[in-house]
């Protein structure tokens, strides 16, 4: 199969679908690697590199887009890019169909088979293809608190590390998922006293078997958040808000309840959703105040570690390109159903629930569409 990288055009967006290493992997299989000239610049890694992994470089996206038929990339499909789509295409990225209403038109109309990583699972009901960005956004969400309290950044001057004779700095993490356990291992590892709130007491008992001792796990209830929130230097959110909830985990009020120079890192940055003030920030504006809190919620944090992010996307998305490279999209759909869930639009049907109820378009099951049914 001939499998085509384009350099991503997103703003701020520094990672690349696969790096030397995954391509040398792909191509050491037989199939073909194009690689837009510059595509992995900002993950560091030169053309050469890819050259030297057996990719074969393109001067344009529109070449990338003609000669290959599966387009390997990680963010969205954005509207200069609809005009290179085909039939015969297969795209392989994060689709989010449900918030780009006309990339799924375009997706849709050009009967393009699209995959999106964001929906494809595994047999723990866990995603896979998302948990390496959740990790490095837990992570960076902690570094972002070490950088902005800093006061030559705008902070209170707190070192978020244990230092003899000084008040240990303590840090509240709402959610033991991905993210909130990943920026749990950073902040007690410099020594910082961490808490973690959870409703689902599974979850905490796993976060236990993962974290060391330093960290106390709570359950999320009323009383515990407002302990923390009186208490903690950083709060970091990592739960996402159902979207039909109007109320909101910590509202305005409620910062009031916590120290000046305070900050809130919103991993999670739904707009107003747990956290009622937050919005979503770029890197290139991260970080703003309300009433003395410092709230941090850049939207695509993995994108600041792009080279690591590039390599653990890769290390995931590897293995499902090979698979549809050596047993064709359609024969690899029906024989993995966890990637198959992943399956947004074939053949001109829409094939996830999800984006035909909030965007009220007609779609059916992927194993109808595939024909399995
Ligand atoms: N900002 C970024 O760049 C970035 C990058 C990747 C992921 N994210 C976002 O981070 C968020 C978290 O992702 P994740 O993979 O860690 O999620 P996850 O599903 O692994 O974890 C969420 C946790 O929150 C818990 N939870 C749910 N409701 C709760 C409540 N009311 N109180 C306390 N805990 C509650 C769940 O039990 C679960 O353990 C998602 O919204 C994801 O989209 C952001």
């Amino acid at each position: 199969m001939i499998i085509g990288i384009p350099k991503e055009i997103k703003k701020n967006e520094y990672r690349v679908a696969c790096n030397p290493d995954g391509v040398k992997e792909i191509t050491s299989k037989g199939h073909t690697v194009l690689v837009e000239r510059g595509a992995g610049i900002g993950s560091g890694y030169s053309d050469e590199d890819y050259i030297n992994s057996g990719a074969i470089l393109k001067d344009t996206p529109r070449e990338v887009y003609e000669e290959a038929e599966l387009i390997y990339k990680v963010k969205e499909i954005f509207p200069q890019e609809f005009q290179y789509l085909r039939e015969d295409h297969i795209v392989f990225t994060y689709i989010h169909s449900n918030a780009y209403a006309e990339q799924t038109d375009a997706l849709l109309e050009k009967k393009v088979t699209g995959i999106a990583y964001e929906d494809v699972d595994d047999k723990d009901g866990e995603f896979p293809l998302l948990k390496p960005m959740s990790i490095i956004a837990g992570k960076g969400g902690f570094l972002a608190a070490l950088h902005f309290m800093q006061r030559v950044h705008g902070g209170n001057g707190i070192l978020l590390s244990r230092i003899d004779g000084v008040r240990t700095p303590e840090i509240t993490i709402i959610g033991a998922g991905n993210s909130g356990v990943a920026a749990a291992e950073l902040a007690a590892a410099l020594g910082n006293k961490v808490t973690i709130l959870d409703i689902n007491i599974d979850k905490l008992e796993k976060a236990r078997k993962e974290l060391p001792s330093n960290v106390e796990l709570l359950i999320s209830n009323r009383a515990n958040l407002e302990t923390c929130l009186k208490r903690t230097d950083v709060l970091i959110n990592c739960i996402l808000w159902p979207k039909w909830r109007k109320d909101h985990l910590v509202d305005r009020d409620m910062l009031k309840m916590m120290k000046p120079g305070a900050m809130i890192v919103d991993v999670a940055c739904d707009d107003e959703g747990a956290i009622q003030t937050t919005h979503s920030t770029s890197h290139d504006d991260p970080v703003y105040e309300v009433d003395g809190v410092t709230h941090y919620c850049v939207d695509n944090i993995p994108s600041a570690f792009s080279q690591t992010a590039t390599t653990t996307l890769c290390n995931v998305t590897v293995p499902y390109v090979l698979k549809i490279a050596e047993k064709g999209v359609k024969q690899a759909l029906i024989d993995d159903k966890y990637l198959r869930r992943g399956l947004t639009t074939y053949k001109g049907l829409l094939t996830l629930e999800e984006t035909g109820r909030k965007q009220n378009r007609p779609w059916v099951t992927p194993e109808k569409a595939l024909g399995m049914e």
